[in-house]
């Protein structure tokens, strides 16, 4: 698994490597455009929206939305990937943070209308991700929705089948989400999938029946 000071050598390159996996259509970043136009049309709809970013990296989404108007806070814990996304958006507030110890105190009082991540959460191991994510609603404003959008699978079966055909290409240090298991997880909340290519979907989750 990757820790602070490997994202911080990736910051450079990631972006380029990210369009050649998804050019060849391959796992794991296939279809990574169009799930992140998708999560970016959602808060769009909504704009001029409070936005929280968890794992924001080299700010990809967060940038689009920062110049539409939207309010962007986020956390991430590469000081390389918090540099360029600063550059990117100077009066965001970014805050280096290692998500693995919750969420940071300087969000006790805050509400977003939108909390966002992309391609983070799989960084999570399964144990801790469901009480984060949990711990994540609790930030949202009423009518708010967090929408994640990674590698992830609807089933256990789908998460299979992909890791049968990718083979040593499979990534065993990371923890995919599968939808139907997280669902189990979020009583009280309304939990869809919204799949983008065999290996990536975006789930959206709300209060009641915002989801
Ligand atoms: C694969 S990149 C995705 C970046 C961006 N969200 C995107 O979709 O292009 C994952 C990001 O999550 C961050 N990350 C991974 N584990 C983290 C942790 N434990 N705490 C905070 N950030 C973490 C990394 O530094 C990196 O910027």
């Amino acid at each position: 698994m990757l820790d602070s000071y490997g994202f911080d050598l990736w910051a450079d390159s990631y972006d380029d490597s990210v369009r050649q996996a998804e050019e060849d259509n391959e796992y794991p970043f296939a279809g990574y455009s169009a799930l992140m136009n998708a999560v970016y049309g959602t808060v769009m709809n909504c704009a001029p929206a409070k936005v929280l970013d968890v794992g924001f990296g080299t700010a990809v989404l967060s940038k689009k939305l920062y110049d539409a108007g939207c309010k962007v806070t986020g956390i991430d814990f590469s000081a390389e990937m918090l540099q360029a996304a600063r550059r990117k958006m100077p009066r965001a507030r970014l805050l280096r943070w290692d998500f693995t110890q919750g969420i940071p105190p300087e969000f006790a009082a805050e509400t977003f209308d939108f909390i966002i991540s992309t391609y983070a959460l799989h960084h999570l191991a399964y144990d801790a991700q469901a009480s984060f994510i949990l711990a994540l609603l609790k930030l949202l404003k009423a009518g708010g929705r967090m929408l994640i959008g990674d590698v992830c699978f609807e089933t256990e079966e789908a998460l299979l089948e992909c890791r049968e055909q990718n083979g040593e290409l499979w990534d065993d240090e990371e923890y995919y989400i599968v939808f139907s298991r997280l669902q189990k997880e979020l009583p009280g909340y309304s939990v869809s999938f919204h799949p983008f290519s065999f290996c990536c979907g975006v789930i959206a989750i709300g209060r009641g029946n915002d989801g």
